[in-house]
């Protein structure tokens, strides 16, 4: 089984959801995108399609209502997605790696019943609420307040950058419950969207991700009832870090998926160009740009599918998770820049896709921990320090 997975074949079942994956994104999203790139609206009748075909809820239990499938098939779904609309690839990666798997696995029974089934089926959007305007790559060092009144917490503070934002139904929250404890005095709450004293505030205006609302959250005396505390009280800080190794790895895939598009079209480009008489792809200037491309792609495929079945087999991946969230989308930033190049001046117009893919590379470099943060973990992982 381990070497046919460094070989990289999938099985039945992942293969047809490959397939269908792809049908999907062709038939469904790729028609919607100029009209994210031009309005910026979201794609919520794609969510909801997405929803109807179960793709909301992949690697979640049939009995909470999702596939059951594997995590491999998830990760390919993500993977086809993005290859395709790193926007929908985002979207979908934040609603089930850090927006629903918190709940799955420390939710009571409970939450779990009320809430993953909603999620799983997409008739709720679920969103992962950390970052705050003085905590992002620190996020131990969080500000919003939770302070427990009767059988309630209210929450004060605000949030920054959330993914989903106004659109999500739920949203898993981190608030300071103990603040003498730092990270340790962290905990998580599943949000309502129509939490007294909660409201989404400002929407951002970004270099890409057309379509993906990125939203402040602003909880002023937000009122979350007792019972939506997720797991214990200063276990935030953990249920964080853990959905965060996962959800890297979703990270990874969507890296993945924008370097292959941007390899693909550049080998198509190439072929097609006619300078000096000949393909531009006859010049080992530009054929050692695909050659190389190609080659770190692969790279990326292997280390992307080594994590996600790591984590397949329930084996702890955090380390290998951000190595392949950091070379994945290193290598979509590099590929994209190169596949730029390729296509010369039309490759700067909006008229080729390959500048939609490179904005969109430049985020994956930068959410769900930076690429120099993916190194701090690799780091302390190998020296304990
Ligand atoms: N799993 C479980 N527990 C973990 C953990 C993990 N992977 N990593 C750390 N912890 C625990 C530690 O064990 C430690 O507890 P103990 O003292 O009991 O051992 C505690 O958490 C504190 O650990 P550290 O001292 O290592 O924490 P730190 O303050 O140095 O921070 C960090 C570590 C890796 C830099 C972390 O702050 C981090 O990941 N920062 C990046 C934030 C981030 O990724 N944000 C993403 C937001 S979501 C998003 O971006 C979505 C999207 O775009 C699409
Ligand atoms: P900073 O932490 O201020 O970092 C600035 C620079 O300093 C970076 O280059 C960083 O790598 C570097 N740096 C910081 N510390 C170190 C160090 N110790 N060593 C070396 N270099 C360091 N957050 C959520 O909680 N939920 C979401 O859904 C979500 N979605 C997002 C969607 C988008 C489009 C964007 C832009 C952000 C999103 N984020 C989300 C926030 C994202 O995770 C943070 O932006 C990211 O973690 C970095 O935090 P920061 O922006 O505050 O940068």
């Amino acid at each position: 089984k381990a070497e046919k997975n460094m070989l990289l074949e999938f099985t039945e079942e992942q293969e047809m959801m490959r397939k269908m994956v792809r049908d999907f994104a062709q038939n469904e999203i790729a028609p919607f995108i100029e009209t994210m790139e031009e309005t910026d609206e979201y794609p919520l009748h794609i969510i909801r399609k997405m929803g109807e075909y179960g793709l909301m809820g992949i690697p979640i239990p049939t009995e909470y209502g999702g596939v059951g499938a594997d995590f491999i098939s998830y990760i390919l779904t993500i993977n086809e997605i993005a290859k395709v609309s790193a926007t929908v690839g985002v979207i979908l990666s934040v609603h089930t790696s850090v927006g629903t798997n918190p709940i799955l696995y420390f939710g009571t029974e409970e939450q779990k019943k009320k809430y993953i089934p909603k999620l799983a089926t997409g008739q709720y959007i679920g969103a992962f609420a950390l970052t705050e305007p003085s905590a992002g790559s620190d996020a131990g060092k969080i500000r919003t307040r939770a302070e427990k009144k009767g059988d309630k917490y209210i929450l004060n503070g605000s949030k920054i950058f959330i993914t989903n934002g106004g659109v999500a139904d739920t949203y898993i929250t981190f608030a300071v419950t103990n603040p003498e404890l730092g990270s340790k005095g962290i905990s998580a709450f599943i949000v309502e969207k129509d939490t007294p004293g909660f409201s989404v505030g400002k929407k951002e205006r970004k270099m890409g991700l057309h379509g993906s609302n990125t939203t402040e959250l602003i909880f002023d005396n937000a009122e979350v009832p007792a019972e939506n505390l997720l797991g214990q009280e200063g276990e935030g800080f953990k249920i964080a870090m853990a959905n965060l190794d996962v959800g890297r790895i979703g990270i990874a895939a969507q890296g993945l998926g924008i370097a292959e598009a941007a390899l693909e079209y550049s080998i198509q480009y190439a072929k097609e160009r006619i300078q000096f008489g000949k393909p531009i792809a006859a010049n080992q200037g530009i054929s050692f740009k695909i050659a190389d491309m190609a080659t770190e792609v692969d790279a990326a495929k292997l280390l992307v599918y080594r994590a996600a079945e790591l984590r397949n087999r329930g084996i702890k991946c955090g380390k290998e998770a951000s190595m392949a969230k950091r070379f994945a989308t290193d290598t979509a930033m590099k590929t994209t820049t190169e596949a730029i190049q390729i296509y010369g001046g039309y490759g700067y117009t909006k008229d080729y896709p390959v500048e939609r893919l490179f904005r969109d590379a430049k985020i994956t470099q930068i959410y769900e921990g930076t690429n120099e943060i993916q190194r701090l973990v690799i780091s302390k992982y190998l020296l304990g320090i």
